[in-house]
């Protein structure tokens, strides 16, 4: 059975093996919680990318992509309310000096049972007092008192010092579709209720990162905000709900694997929240948001520019600040989730694992490996590969058994292998061997392209 195999040392292991994730900047000793795609990760992180992309954009009614600037007015992130309150409450250890966040010291303390997120500093301080919370690193009970620590990265811009302004590496994408908001509806001419996503790069300056890919510095966000008019709100709330937990579900994720939590402690400006946890190798935890937002960023963002952030509505005149429901997944985090999804080891009939990551066929790197039985076959191989390239990523392997080659492409999660052999001379067929239940057809050559479009759509 998939998944209950891996473990987080399993995934790292075969991720950097098999080129789909390495340490970053490795040769230099590493750059803490930073992580490289190598050539077969980044095809499956671009695939989980176009599968987002499809569903919520082109393939949604009314909802348009953009793809704003990283760095933003820095006047943008005190409408959003980041330069106050975007912080972590962090102790140090003053024995060993490591820094740690309470309300993390809390879960991993109370096994889950206690939930930080609906007390107060001054609650989490003395909840680590009174259970005597040790340091995880050095086992010493010697804190410092809670200090907020925000966690927006800090640069300036300008030639000189004097000059220099205080900029921020964006935390979130989902500002540049809020400052927007105007833009594409004038020039889409789209009707509220309409949506605006974006796929792209954030960063914060995690206390504790780890877990592998699930809680890093850099990270890329896919946010969706869907503009709706109040009363709408919880309706589309409940919408957002049910279609982010099918996207899931159409990539092959098993929904025992799944499931919704609410959050305990609204924000400020959150009339329902909630996550879809996923069950990682190290327990369950947050893969996505939902939130209705109220229209608290857009009222920020005409109260601190100064500029309307009114829609009217064109059949009736009436004028109104939309709300906002947000889906917000994070797209290395899915990843994580996809790879830990995928992960199998399978005993087979001769006693011999074997290591599959059983990948919706959409978001597995390659689609086909294309594999001549003997090299003196491989001028036919690769005619059909450079056929087959014009429509797929396919990949080409003519070293070792074909065994070994079958076993070294289950490992990436390759869905088909298509083998020449001296059949295909005589009568124009190949064998194509699925990946997950190892059985094998003949296909005439001519039949490949569309049986590979079929399998591997999404
Ligand atoms: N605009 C709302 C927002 O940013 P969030 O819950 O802070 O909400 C949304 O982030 C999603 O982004 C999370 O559910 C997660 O998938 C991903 N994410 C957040 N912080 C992350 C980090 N440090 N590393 C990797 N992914 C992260």
């Amino acid at each position: 059975m998939a998944t209950k195999a891996v473990t987080m040392e399993k995934l790292v292991a075969l991720c950097k093996a098999r080129g789909i994730i390495f340490p970053g900047s490795e040769i230099y000793g590493g750059m803490g919680n930073t992580w490289d795609y190598g050539p077969v990760g980044v095809e499956i992180k671009n695939n989980i990318k176009r599968a987002w992309w499809k569903r919520f954009v082109q393939e949604s009614d009314n909802s348009f992509g953009v793809d704003a600037a990283i760095l933003m007015n820095a006047r943008v992130w005190e409408a959003s309310g980041h330069t106050t309150s975007f912080s972590d409450p962090k102790m140090d250890c003053k024995e060993c000096k490591s820094r740690h966040r309470a309300d993390t010291l809390i879960e991993a303390h109370s096994k889950g049972k206690v939930n930080p997120d609906t007390m107060t500093n001054a609650e989490m301080e003395a909840y680590i007092q009174e259970h005597q919370v040790h340091c995880p690193i050095c086992g010493k009970f010697n804190w410092t008192n809670i200090r907020t620590f925000n966690l927006m990265f800090e640069t300036s811009r300008g030639v000189t010092d004097e000059s220099q302004n205080k900029i921020y590496l964006r935390p979130e994408t989902a500002q540049g579709e809020f400052v927007n908001f105007l833009n594409v509806q004038r020039t889409t001419r789209a009707k509220v209720p309409f949506g605006i996503a974006q796929i792209g790069k954030a960063f914060r300056n995690e206390i504790t990162p780890g877990n592998f890919i699930f809680r890093t510095i850099e990270f890329e966000q896919m946010e969706h905000q869907w503009f709706c008019k109040e009363g709408t709100d919880s309706e589309y709330y409940a919408e957002f709900k049910s279609k982010a937990w099918q996207f899931l579900l159409d990539l092959s994720f098993k929904p025992e694997h799944l499931r919704f939590k609410d959050h305990d402690k609204l924000a400020h400006y959150a009339k329902e929240a909630c996550d879809i946890q996923y069950d990682f190798p190290m327990g369950w935890s947050e893969l996505n948001g939902i939130h209705n937002r109220t229209d608290y960023d857009l009222s920020r963002h005409q109260e601190y520019s100064g500029k309307t952030m009114t829609y009217i509505d064109p059949v009736n005149g009436e004028r109104f600040i939309p709300y906002v429901i947000e889906y917000s997944i994070g797209a290395d985090r899915l990843m994580l989730a996809a790879l830990s999804e995928a992960y199998d080891e399978e005993t087979l009939e001769n006693g011999e694992v074997r290591n599959v990551m059983r990948f919706h066929p959409a978001i597995a790197a390659y689609k086909a490996a294309v594999l001549p039985l003997q090299k003196n076959l491989a001028p036919q191989a690769k005619e059909l590969l450079a056929k087959l390239k014009k429509h797929f990523n396919v990949t080409y392997d003519e070293a070792g058994s074909i065994g070994k080659r079958y076993r070294r492409q289950d490992e990436i999660g390759t869905p088909y292998c298509i083998t020449i052999d001296f059949d295909t001379l005589e009568n124009g067929t190949v064998t194509v061997r699925d990946r997950d239940s190892m059985d094998q057809v003949r296909l005439d050559l001519g039949g490949v392209i569309a049986f590979l479009t079929e399998k591997t759509a999404f």
